[in-house]
């Protein structure tokens, strides 16, 4: 068989770190972000990066993040993902047709009027939360703070999805989620054993997942009235393609994006205010409690913590076909790296780029307009569907906390841990001083 060079989109080659460099990396055992960082410093944004055979290209800049994400989502499309084994056909790894329809029915629950049903279930998780701190506080007992968020995200969105508040049998079971999507980054590439390596984890997900989906069927709707599932239940009823295997990765799918990232941003925002007291102590002055100032005050704490620590810190994407990108050749097939992490961090987008200043979130004209320099929820068609749930939970949760509660940490993470997610690489243990 011959094979034909194929030949490149009329276009400059995209400027190669030097192999020898990432040979350094390597040899190093430095973190991917440290290699990306460096690429952007010498090359700019657009950098190609030679991690296997191929190189992968780096996008941090603005317009060429528009581009891939937002004016051409058909030529850069999302490829398989080993996080298909956790979130099979669901609408964040889904493509085509299929994610169009799946994205259409859950849309208009997150947007507008569809989002106030959840506005209580979020209330009631943050009360639940508040009143935990508040033991905490009484006892001095110690606490991981990191884990409190996620106990706070899971039941947000467990109430959301099932109309019950997150039991702690349930809690136990779902600590499984947690656990494969922590081994991912790790698991073989071979489809069939990473799934064996995962498989009690996955085993213990589909059998709550089989639970929730058995008791929305034959109880109907839960103490908060009907949720997520109930939709797609409903679309079962008139739409052959939500079988139960879908409904269950619908499912995962809400649980997995809608409490990790949360989750994380949240932990990072307890240990940004504490290295950063002012922060805190601003907001809290901003307005008084439930006021439209102390809201837009936390939301510009929320936002500065996403700049800092964008959960989804890549978004991969592969080139569905040759193209020009910022005057590149861009060759069908290229795997391609989104990294709103380093266009946070952009000196040439952000002022002092490494200081937390929530201010630039709450003063007119002082963060970049490009809608490609700030983008923690992703841009264009397949942006988090949950943005203003995230939102609003989080400033919620900050409602009822940060006035009556600060912790004081017992140590504090080193760093942070670059996997599916950017998450504090440690333990977050604290004490409550009321
Ligand atoms: C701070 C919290 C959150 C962050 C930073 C975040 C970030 C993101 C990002 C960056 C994407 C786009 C990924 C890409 O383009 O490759 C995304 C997609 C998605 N997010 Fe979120 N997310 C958050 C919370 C949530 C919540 C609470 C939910 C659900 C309740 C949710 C549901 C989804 C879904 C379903 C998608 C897939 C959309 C699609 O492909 O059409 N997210 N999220």
């Amino acid at each position: 068989m011959t094979t034909h060079a194929r030949p490149s989109p009329a276009g400059r080659r995209i400027p190669e770190l030097d192999p020898a460099e990432v040979g350094r990396w390597r040899e190093r055992g430095g973190e991917l972000v440290e290699l990306f960082a460096r690429a952007r410093e010498e090359l700019g944004g657009v950098a190609a990066v030679r991690l296997g055979p191929r190189p992968t290209v780096l996008v941090t800049d603005p317009s060429a993040v528009r581009h891939v994400l937002a004016l051409r989502p058909d030529r850069y499309v999302k490829r398989s993902h080993r996080a298909r084994l956790l979130i099979g056909d669901g609408v964040l790894a889904a493509t085509g047709d299929a994610w169009q329809r799946q994205r259409r029915l859950l849309q208009g629950r997150f947007t507008g009027p569809g989002m106030r049903r959840w506005e209580g279930r979020i209330a009631g998780a943050a009360r639940t939360a508040a009143a935990r701190w508040d033991a905490y506080a009484r006892t001095g007992e110690v606490f991981d703070v990191g884990d409190e968020m996620r106990r706070f995200a899971l039941d947000t969105i467990w109430r959301s999805l099932t109309g019950h508040p997150l039991d702690t049998g349930t809690e136990r079971e779902l600590a499984a989620v947690a656990a494969v999507v922590a081994a991912l980054p790790s698991l073989p590439a071979d489809g069939v054993r990473a799934r064996g390596a995962v498989a009690d984890e996955l085993a213990r997900i589909d059998a709550v997942a089989a639970l929730a989906i058995d008791a929305a069927r034959d109880g109907g709707a839960g103490p908060d009235g009907p949720g997520l599932l109930h939709v797609l239940l409903e679309a079962a009823d008139t739409r052959p393609e939500y079988t139960d295997d879908l409904i269950r990765d619908e499912l995962v799918t809400l649980l997995v994006a809608g409490h990790e990232t949360t989750a994380g941003t949240l932990t990072w925002l307890h240990l940004l205010l504490d290295r950063n007291p002012e922060a805190r102590a601003r907001a809290l002055a901003a307005g008084a409690p439930g006021s439209p100032e102390r809201r837009n005050a936390l939301q510009g704490l929320v936002h500065e913590t996403l700049r800092f620590y964008p959960s989804a810190w890549i978004l991969p994407r592969s080139a569905a076909r040759d193209d020009l990108l910022a005057g590149y050749a861009v060759e069908a097939g290229t795997d391609v790296l989104v990294c709103p992490y380093l266009t946070h961090r952009d000196p040439d987008l952000w002022e002092d780029p490494e200081r937390f200043d929530p201010a630039r979130f709450t003063t007119p004209g002082r963060r970049p307009a490009h809608p490609g320099a700030y983008l923690p929820f992703g841009i264009g068609p397949r942006a988090c569907l949950g943005l203003r749930f995230a939102m609003v939970e989080s400033t919620v949760l900050l409602e009822h906390l940060l006035p009556a509660h600060t912790p004081r940490f017992r140590s504090v993470p080193t760093g942070a841990a670059y996997g599916i997610t950017v998450r504090p690489d440690g333990p977050t243990p604290a004490t409550l001083t009321g």
